[in-house]
């Protein structure tokens, strides 16, 4: 329940403000209070009377609105609620807030409030990928704005992809998450998921099957439980968790660099299939075919990043969990691998191409530490990540040292 809480909901111009109609029912059912900020933008898609009537209360639509400024300031109004909701928020809306303008309400509430920011992104998938439109998300995150979708679909202009926004039940439990603090608020955690693409020339590259599944739906377990996840990925088929801290890799010396950057961290999961080797010949220009015959690659050993991090004299992070991927006697290989790597908890799966596991949406673990094995049965990655979370958020609480 939302009883007693104060939203402050600002209505972006996109074809997804209809769904802020409902959105604010929703609220109002769960006790909330609205009050209704439409940008210009907005008013071509809902009307502010429509939006009155259902928030049953005055809408805000003028930043030079004279008898508003009277009645209460729009710095006062930026102050006066629990949090602050942009739904849709456009990609114009979200450009301004990383760039900090004021030139209008939205944007400038925005600016001058000291209240909690919960966005739920709407675009075309094109906008919302683009890269202008990445860095703005980022740099959002960095300001500690959350996130909640957008979602992949069938989009209004005819595209397939993220760029949907959340549905009005899913922003509503994304603000009511905002007010419950979970068990993993306030730690961070670094989460390595895919594979790695290690170069043989410009076009070419030695890759490996993992889809990124299991890494990515750990990560959203994690900040379910509150946490602030650092998603550090190769190329993967799963798209990121829109709301983790995300960066973008190829190769393991990229994830390594990575890896260091983001330290330290209270948690740290590795999650990726990182290519144990590199092709140390790679070419600068595409291999062409020759006469003389096969050409040859000669390989280097890449960083062993999760037996670098657990190794580490100075900073270590208090838990490291590590994955070992295994194709025959599962149990005795993976906790030859804990104590040879040097993490604290290592997560064997078998990873035979019977078992369907490598880029299937289901999961058979082990989880192996100091006191012993602890066989789970098999289960949806997700809820593989589900239990993975709940047991980091157990194992800090007893470890009571926040
Ligand atoms: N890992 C890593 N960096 C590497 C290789 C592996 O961080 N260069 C991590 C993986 O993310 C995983 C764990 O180490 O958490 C084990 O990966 P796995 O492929 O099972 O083990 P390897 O070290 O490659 O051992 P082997 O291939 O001999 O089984």
């Amino acid at each position: 329940m939302l009883t007693g809480k104060h939203v402050l909901l600002i209505i972006g111009g996109g074809i997804a403000a209809f769904k802020t109609l409902d959105l604010i029912r929703r609220l109002r059912e769960q006790g909330a209070q609205v009050t209704p900020i439409l940008t210009k933008a907005a008013e071509e898609f809902v009307t502010p009377l429509s939006v009155s009537a259902l928030a049953g209360t005055k809408v805000y639509r003028d930043l030079f609105d004279l008898t508003d400024e009277a009645e209460m300031g729009h710095i006062q109004l930026s102050r006066v609620a629990d949090i602050v909701v942009v739904a849709p928020a456009t990609a114009d809306l979200m450009a301004k807030m990383a760039q900090g303008l004021a030139n209008d309400l939205a944007s400038t509430l925005l600016l001058a409030t000291d209240t909690p920011v919960l966005i739920a992104p709407a675009m075309n998938v094109r906008m919302w990928e683009h890269p202008a439109t990445r860095r703005n998300a980022e740099q959002l995150r960095q300001d500690g704005v959350a996130f909640v979708g957008p979602n992949a679909g069938d989009m209004a202009c005819g595209e397939f992809g993220p760029g949907r926004m959340s549905e009005p039940l899913e922003i509503v439990a994304a603000i009511s998450q905002q007010f419950e603090k979970g068990p993993l608020s306030g730690r961070k955690i670094l989460v390595t998921s895919g594979p790695t693409h290690e170069p043989i020339d410009p076009v070419r590259y030695i890759a490996n099957r993992s889809s990124g599944a299991q890494g990515t739906a750990i990560a959203k377990a994690l900040m379910a439980q509150g946490a602030e996840v650092v998603f550090i990925t190769g190329p993967a088929d799963v798209p990121p968790p829109p709301d983790a801290q995300v960066v973008r890799v190829e190769t393991a010396l990229e994830m390594q660099e990575a890896v260091r950057a983001a330290l330290p961290v209270d948690a740290g999961v590795f999650a990726a299939a990182v290519a144990d080797w590199r092709v140390a010949s790679a070419s600068d220009q595409k291999l062409k075919k020759s006469l003389d015959g096969l050409p040859v690659l000669s390989f280097a050993e890449n960083p062993d990043l999760l037996r670098e991090v657990s190794r580490m004299s100075e900073g270590r992070p208090p838990l490291v969990v590590g994955f070992a991927a295994e194709t025959d006697d599962v149990v005795a290989h993976a906790t030859a691998k804990r104590i040879r790597k040097g993490c604290d908890w290592i997560v064997a799966n078998d990873v035979s191409p019977a078992t369907g596991i490598m880029g299937g949406s289901e999961n058979a673990v082990t989880v192996i530490d100091a006191n012993g094995v602890d066989v789970w049965p098999r289960m949806s990655k997700d809820q593989v990540a589900q239990r993975l979370a709940a047991r980091i958020a157990d194992h800090f609480s007893q470890a009571g040292d926040h």
